[in-house]
């Protein structure tokens, strides 16, 4: 080898050192969430002057082995999504979970742990469209679902309910008896239970509001009635989706899996997957919503106001 062959090669390698360090360096020193963070503060004037910094949302649950993970569980998405307003604009209103409880990943996916874009997103569910695609599948819920009692378990009593909640993280739709009741009874499946429900419990309403103490009672009294005489009742906005102990009072809104049931009209949809949901989200312990001992009790203050007025 020549003396200028060797000082070429040498040549050749110090540059691509130099420009591995400077890659390193300018990743050190300017990492792509520093840009966005920047980018994100300038944008928004009450971020203005914040000093740039890692931001994480600590979550419920330890991080296991097996999910590559230890210690304490982290989305760090807020890191560069770091505009809480910008972030509440984008969302819809009625997201019953707040951001600094359960975080990013367990609505969108992806890496919770990542501070480059790149391997955040992987694997992310973007939009409205990408959750309701990507969530079509029984155990893709159940796994939601079993997310969103871990990060919160104080709630446990609420998040019961967890499995009312759909593949956007809203409120599922409660899809109404007929629904339900035209496609079972129209294929003989389960008459028996279905004949049972929609005979004894669906008019049940029209009695209520024939009670005096409903119709003298302000809309304040009646909401305590809906409570449990309605299905789907939203006590936060004090509205219910029908009258009656509907299918779904006890079955949980039927969005997602009557959705899935629709199997055997249609040979696309699964059926064993409606099913599964179905199961999943069925608890005996709903009952005791309703049927507690003391329901009444409001009921027998008005009566024995208005026997002590004769
Ligand atoms: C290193 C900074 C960074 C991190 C970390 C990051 N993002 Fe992003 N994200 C961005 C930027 C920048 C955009 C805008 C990209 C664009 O417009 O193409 C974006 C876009 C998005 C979008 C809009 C959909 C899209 O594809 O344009 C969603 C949703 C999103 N990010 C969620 C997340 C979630 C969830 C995490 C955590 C798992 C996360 N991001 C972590 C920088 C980041
Ligand atoms: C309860 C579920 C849920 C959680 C938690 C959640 N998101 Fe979202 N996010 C959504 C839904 C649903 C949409 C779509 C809104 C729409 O299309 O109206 C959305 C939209 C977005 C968008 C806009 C995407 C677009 O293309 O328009 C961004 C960005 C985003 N989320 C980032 C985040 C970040 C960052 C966090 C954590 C701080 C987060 N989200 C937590 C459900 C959630
Ligand atoms: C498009 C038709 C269709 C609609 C709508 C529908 N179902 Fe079903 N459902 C089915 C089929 C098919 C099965 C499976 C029956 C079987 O093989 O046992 C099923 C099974 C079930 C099961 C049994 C799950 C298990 O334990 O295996 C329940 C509970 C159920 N449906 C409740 C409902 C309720 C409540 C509604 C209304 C919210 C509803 N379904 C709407 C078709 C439907
Ligand atoms: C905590 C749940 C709960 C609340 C709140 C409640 N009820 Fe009831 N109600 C029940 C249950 C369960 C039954 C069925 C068991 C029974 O007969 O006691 C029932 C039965 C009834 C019946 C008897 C129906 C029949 O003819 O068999 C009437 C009438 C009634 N409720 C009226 C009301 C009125 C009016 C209100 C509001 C002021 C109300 N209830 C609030 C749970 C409740
Ligand atoms: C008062 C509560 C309640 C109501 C209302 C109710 N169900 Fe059920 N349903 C149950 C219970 C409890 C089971 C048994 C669940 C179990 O063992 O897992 C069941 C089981 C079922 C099954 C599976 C039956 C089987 O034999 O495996 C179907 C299908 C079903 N219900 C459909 C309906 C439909 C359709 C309606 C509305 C017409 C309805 N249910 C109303 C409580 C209810
Ligand atoms: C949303 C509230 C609610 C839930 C949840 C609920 N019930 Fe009820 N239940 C009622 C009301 C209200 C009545 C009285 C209806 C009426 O006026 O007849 C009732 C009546 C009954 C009756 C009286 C029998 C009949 O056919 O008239 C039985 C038994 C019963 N419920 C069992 C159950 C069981 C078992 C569950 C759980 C799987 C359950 N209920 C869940 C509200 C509820």
């Amino acid at each position: 080898m020549g003396p200028y062959v060797k000082l070429i090669w040498l040549l050749t390698i110090s540059v691509l050192l130099l420009g591995v360090s400077l890659v390193w360096f300018c990743k050190e020193f300017n990492p792509e969430w520093k840009q966005c963070q920047r980018a994100e503060i300038e944008d928004n004037e009450s971020l203005k002057g914040k000093k740039l910094e890692i931001k994480q949302i600590l979550l419920k649950g330890e991080g296991l082995w097996s999910h590559q993970e230890s210690g304490q569980r982290v989305d760090r998405c807020m890191t560069c999504h770091i505009d809480e307003d910008k972030l509440v604009k984008l969302h819809p209103k009625d997201l019953p979970i707040p951001f600094d409880v359960y975080g990013c990943t367990v609505c969108h996916g992806g890496n919770g742990r990542a501070l480059e874009s790149e391997p955040a997103h992987e694997h992310m569910y973007a939009d409205r469209e990408a959750m309701e695609e990507g969530r079509y599948s029984a155990d893709e819920f159940i796994k939601m679902w079993k997310r969103l009692r871990d990060l919160n378990p104080e709630e446990e009593i609420r998040l019961r309910r967890e499995s009312f909640l759909g593949p956007t993280g809203q409120y599922q739709l409660y899809v109404g008896n007929d629904e339900c009741v035209g496609c079972h009874k129209e294929n003989d499946m389960h008459p028996d239970h279905v004949k049972r429900w929609s005979n004894t419990k669906f008019k049940t309403f029209e009695r209520i509001q024939k009670e005096p103490d409903y119709q003298a009672g302000d809309e304040n009294y009646k909401k305590q009635c809906y409570k449990c005489h309605t299905t789907g009742y939203r006590e936060d906005k004090g509205i219910y989706a029908s009258e009656g102990v509907g299918c779904e009072a006890c079955h949980g809104p039927g969005e997602v899996y009557s959705y899935l049931m629709q199997g055997f009209r249609d040979e696309e949809y699964d059926i064993a997957q409606g099913q599964k949901l179905a199961k999943a989200s069925f608890d005996f312990s709903i009952c005791g919503d309703c049927h507690i001992p003391k329901r009444h009790e409001m009921r027998k203050a008005y009566f024995e106001k208005q026997a002590q007025k004769k």
